[in-house]
């Protein structure tokens, strides 16, 4: 029951116009659903991911490159680090400056519909989707586009959120009013998890990892305060801290050698 999708230009414009609100609450890793800290969550995606010295890595979705900056202080990697967003990539080259990372963290502005425009195929051991894809108009492109530039052997990393299920029919239509206002507020097409699994193996990658996201503790805290300070209706006038309507998934996924 998707109605509406946003282009990846009205996405971008949304990033651009909204950046500096999303940099004033989230700092720079602009996720919802956290590990209790940032350096917590990205050594997590590190390990899932298994992120190794020497590997060339492709942040697909980076933001203002607060995780490829993390990844690079932690593993002597080359990380490509695309967004959508000309003020992010901006604001992305000039983070990566200041923390003397220019020789690791190579910022580019791309649509991960159409990766290949953006870097070579057959390119990367790794690449990662961090709440992102949830903003795609068509998913499916996408994991086809990360397939074609991952090399033989090359892994994908998605953690992202989902609509919510219930077997009640009343709580059902509650969830899905909330899923379309967040969807409409936050330029979001919000799927269902099986969709994306189904997808990510349609195009080609063997799933070897699909679980909520395995922190110990999570914090969902920023997202509450960002919605409070820029009064997001995101619940569709319900109490967006006690309404749950979102899954999540981190999905580990290897394209065949
Ligand atoms: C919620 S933010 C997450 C940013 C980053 N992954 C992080 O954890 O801080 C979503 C990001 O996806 C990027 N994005 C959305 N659609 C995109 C597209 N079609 N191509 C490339 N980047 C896109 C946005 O520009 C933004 O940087």
């Amino acid at each position: 029951m998707i109605d509406e999708t946003f282009t990846a230009e009205d996405v971008a414009t949304y990033y651009d116009d909204w950046n500096e609100r999303y940099e004033a609450v989230f700092g720079d890793v602009f996720q919802h659903l956290k590990a209790s800290d940032h350096d917590e969550l990205l050594d997590h995606v590190i390990e899932v991911a298994g992120i190794s010295d020497g590997e060339s890595v492709l942040d697909a979705s980076c933001g203002v490159c607060g995780p490829a900056r993390h990844i690079a202080r932690r593993r002597d990697v080359a990380v490509t680090a695309i967004t959508v967003s000309p003020v992010q990539v901006e604001r992305a080259r000039e983070l990566v400056t200041l923390d003397g990372l220019a020789h690791r963290v190579t910022v580019r502005l791309g649509d991960f519909h159409h990766l290949a425009q953006v870097v070579e195929p057959a390119s990367h051991d790794v690449a990662y989707f961090l709440e992102s894809l949830v903003h795609a108009h068509d998913p499916e492109l996408a994991l086809r586009s990360v397939f074609e530039v991952l090399k033989p052997g090359g892994r994908v990393c998605i953690k992202d959120f989902y609509r919510g299920r219930s077997s009640e029919p009343a709580e059902q239509r509650v969830i899905d009013e909330c899923v379309e206002a967040t969807n409409r507020i936050c330029h979001l097409t919000i799927r269902n998890t099986e969709d994306m699994l189904r997808w990510v193996a349609e195009a080609g990658f063997d799933i070897e990892v699909s679980q909520p996201l395995a922190v110990p503790m999570y914090s969902i805290e920023d997202g509450h305060e960002f919605c409070r300070r820029y009064d997001l209706d995101v619940a569709a006038g319900r109490d967006f801290t006690t309404t749950f309507y979102l899954d999540n998934l981190e999905i580990l996924a290897r394209k065949p050698a």
